[in-house]
């Protein structure tokens, strides 16, 4: 049955990590809406399965895909490309894909994994995209972030890579190190703690791009999807698996983990609305760290530094 509700038909929404989970079901109910959607993952054959079956179940023909693996800056940069040469507009980008990391891994820039997966793409992405939101303004960009961010008390500008060893916890590659982690204080995880900085850095972004973009129609905003029961967490060993559980048992589903998600690209009444951080489809307080704007801008250069993205002024 068509969706009475066609009020994004015309619009183009980008949305990563959108083969599973959150972004998944975000997707779905855009395309549902009517909306021409683009969604970006590793695989190009889980791409092509998730974008069949979105098209069938929305009745939305309009349902494409482009691969990429957004922790290498080179394939972001190759996806902007690729989605230019498709597309003229651009009314929403989703910036959603992200992980966790058990064991520190590098990505294919050297940088530690977590960061360029859950930061420094959406960080680049945006930037390279910005003209194209700018011509289809008022357009909107959507920055999945996590209540997780209030786990830290401030982004680490001097460890941004988690290299140190704070109190002996080290964020290294030994499997028993973080077993043992997982099963004495998973809370205290090292890559607990360096996620948290990353959606930290989620909402520093959203707080800098929106002051950067104010005048333009282009508006930047973040969120908590909630604790969801999806593929996050992954193959990260007992810790994924401990998580995991718990997701099972006491997670929202994807669908409702989507509704804040499909909120701030759709609703009215958040058009206008710009910089802040949401919560069940409500503005919510963030952390005092994710308000700091000077913080913002600190990260905002040290991400410049990081992508060489090119960035409007301040
Ligand atoms: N689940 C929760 O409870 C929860 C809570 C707070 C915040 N969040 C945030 O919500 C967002 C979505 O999480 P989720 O729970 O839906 O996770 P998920 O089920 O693991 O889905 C992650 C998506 O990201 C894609 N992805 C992973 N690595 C990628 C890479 N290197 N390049 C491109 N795409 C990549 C995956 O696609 P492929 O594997 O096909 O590439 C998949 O589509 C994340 O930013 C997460 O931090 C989740």
């Amino acid at each position: 049955m068509t969706n009475p509700d066609r009020s994004m038909a015309g619009k183009t929404c980008l949305i990563t990590g959108a083969t599973a989970g959150i972004g998944a079901a975000a997707a779905l109910e855009l395309a549902r809406r009517g909306a021409r959607v683009v969604i970006v993952g590793r695989s190009g054959e889980r791409c092509g399965a998730t974008a069949a079956s979105i098209r069938e179940r929305a009745g939305n023909p309009e349902v494409e895909f482009l691969v990429a693996d957004l922790s290498s800056q080179r394939e972001v940069r190759r996806l902007a490309e690729q989605f230019r040469a498709r597309h003229d507009r651009l009314d929403v980008l989703i910036n959603n894909a992200g992980a966790l990391f058990a064991l520190r891994r590098t990505s294919a820039d050297g940088i530690e994994m977590t960061l360029a997966l859950n930061h420094l793409a959406g960080f680049l992405l945006t930037n390279l995209l910005l003209d194209v939101l700018r011509r289809s303004a008022p357009a909107r960009i959507v920055n999945v972030s996590s209540d997780a961010h209030k786990d830290v008390g401030g982004f680490d500008f001097d460890d941004p890579q988690a290299l140190a060893r704070p109190r002996g916890r080290t964020y290294g590659t030994s499997e028993f190190a973080s077993l043992l982690h997982s099963v004495t204080m998973p809370w205290a995880h090292p890559a607990f703690v360096q996620y948290a900085r990353t959606k930290l850095a989620n909402l520093l972004f959203t707080l800098e791009l929106a002051d950067r973009l104010k005048g333009t129609g282009v508006t930047a905003n973040a969120l908590h999807p909630g604790f969801v029961a999806t593929r996050f967490m992954a193959g990260n060993g007992a810790l994924g698996w401990f998580m995991r559980c718990w997701a099972r048992v006491l997670g929202a589903s994807p669908e409702q983990g989507a509704r804040t998600v499909v909120h701030l690209a759709c609703a009215p009444d958040v058009g206008g609305v710009t910089g802040r951080y949401f919560v069940n489809e409500q503005p919510a307080p963030s952390s005092p760290a994710a308000r700091d704007a000077e913080a913002a801008r600190r990260l905002w250069r040290l991400s410049e530094e990081l992508t060489a993205a090119p960035t409007p002024p301040a």
